[in-house]
């Protein structure tokens, strides 16, 4: 709420206070709290550089790095009153540190703005994430692996429209999604290397008169060097842009997959079993289990993905160096960042718990002439017929067992050699799902011998 004195953190020049309506506007606390425990490690590690570059006292130092960890378990136990007035966490932390300590807080702030602080608090805070996004990733990816091993052999309908095109295996479909999700994790380990570099130091905007020690406090945040340009320091964001973009389309895999398990677990497909634990009922409808679990995962995609425009948009307009619109990345990325971790734990429990149902599986695999491509291909290597020529005499065959109303195996072998004189009884061999998938040995088929292969190196990776 407004009062009538100026603001104790900038008011020098001020007489009266903010508007109430000013005030709400301007307030970034209600939500940046959450970097409280970044802001006061790079209070920290700034207090002990500017003693050891002596530019205050080692007293001084001192009582500001043991205050500031009186704040932090303040917040974290929630006993800190936060305050709308003082605009942000960065002036709520110094102005309670000035309680507790008294005089040398107000040293902190020297060769600082809070256009650097706040860059650093977010960049900290936004490399966590990537953390916390690279073991949600490896999670899911060993739930899939779990997956691709138990059914490196179980047969089910590959599909192109939509439609059966040829059998593949269940572990060969679980693998399509590991190499997905393990390109995203390759996303996120680059984002984090591109984005590890301390913008602390920047001050203001053009570097400061002080003689700060740059990389002393980026080796104690574990940032790999400081940012070279202090413009770039104070306004760049294209570190969280990279965060949302990576999360999108990390979002988007995960929606695809989910969209899966959504046809999957339909009555018409049954091809997986979803557990209890990741399904839901009808206040209605006694007999329904419903997918909700991956419905929400494929709608996440949505307000990731609109974060992701909506900071380009807050971004694109911007000269340098700071302004104010930036304080609006942080609501965007927290919730894109919060949205896009609880999609990867939901999905990794929906994969661990499912159960796959291996005869409707073979049975959707068997159905459809998934085998038809299979048929031609003897042909070709049997008989000795052109490509082309083969792909019609099979759709011949195909026509006639439409007809019938049968699948290509059940076709007698006279009905068969009234298409083509040449066919003989071996072709019955590459008519079987198994021995389809089996012989689609070429790297990165589907052959279960392949699919082995492919579960093994990645256990290795990741060993
Ligand atoms: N709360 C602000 C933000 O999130 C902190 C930086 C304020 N800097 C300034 N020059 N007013 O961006």
């Amino acid at each position: 709420m407004s009062d009538t004195s100026s603001n104790q953190m900038w008011g020098g020049r001020f007489a009266a206070g903010p508007d109430a309506i000013m005030e709400a506007i301007n307030a970034s606390i209600g939500y940046d709290q959450r970097m409280a425990a970044q802001d006061i490690a790079g209070s920290r590690a700034h207090a002990a550089m500017l003693a050891a570059q002596g530019i205050i006292s080692d007293n001084d130092a001192q009582a500001i790095r043991e205050g500031l960890l009186t704040v932090l378990s303040e917040i974290e136990s929630g006993d800190f009153a936060f305050s709308t007035a003082l605009e942000d966490i960065h002036m709520n932390v110094e102005a309670r540190l000035k309680e507790i300590i008294g005089e040398p807080a107000g040293r902190l702030h020297t060769g600082r703005s809070r256009n650097d602080q706040v860059a650093t608090d977010f960049r900290l805070w936004v490399r966590d994430q990537l953390d916390a996004a690279e073991s949600g990733l490896l999670a899911l990816i060993r739930a899939l692996l779990a997956q691709a091993e138990a059914g490196a052999d179980w047969v089910m309908p590959g599909f192109t429209h939509l439609q059966t095109a040829q059998p593949v295996t269940w572990g060969h479909h679980m693998m399509a999604y590991v190499e997905m999700f393990g390109r995203d994790l390759s996303r996120v380990r680059d984002a984090r290397k591109r984005m590890n570099e301390n913008p602390l130091g920047a001050a203001a905007l053009a570097g400061t008169g002080f003689p700060l020690d740059r990389e002393m406090t980026a080796t104690d945040l574990g940032f790999d060097r400081p940012m070279a340009n202090s413009l770039d320091a104070v306004s760049a964001r294209d570190f969280a842009i990279e965060f949302l973009s990576v999360a999108s389309i990390s979002a988007m895999h995960l929606s695809r997959f989910a969209e899966e398990l959504v046809i999957w677990s339909s009555a018409q497909f049954r091809f997986v079993t979803l557990s209890d634990r990741f399904s839901t009922g009808s206040s209605i409808m006694p007999q329904k289990k419903n997918p909700d679990a991956a419905e929400l995962i494929r709608a996440k995609i949505g307000r990731i993905f609109g974060a992701n425009v909506a900071l380009m948009m807050v971004m694109k307009g911007l000269p340098l160096a700071y302004s104010k619109d930036m304080q609006e990345d942080k609501e965007q990325v927290f919730d894109a960042a919060d949205n896009w971790m609880l999609a990867l734990a939901a999905m990794e429990g929906m994969v661990k718990d499912m159960t796959a149902n291996r005869a409707e599986l073979e049975a959707a695999a068997s159905s459809g002439f998934s085998t038809a491509t299979d048929l031609a291909d003897w042909l070709v290597r049997e008989t000795g017929l052109p490509f082309r020529d083969a792909h019609h005499v099979t759709g011949a065959l195909v026509a006639l067992a439409e007809k019938k109303g049968c699948d290509l195996p059940d076709l007698s072998l006279k009905e068969m050699q009234a298409v083509h004189g040449n066919i003989d009884q071996s072709i019955y061999d590459v008519l079987g799902v198994h021995n389809s998938v089996a012989s689609r040995m070429s790297y990165g088929g589907t052959a279960p011998t392949r699919v082995r292969e492919q579960v093994a190196r990645w256990q290795e990776n990741l060993a």
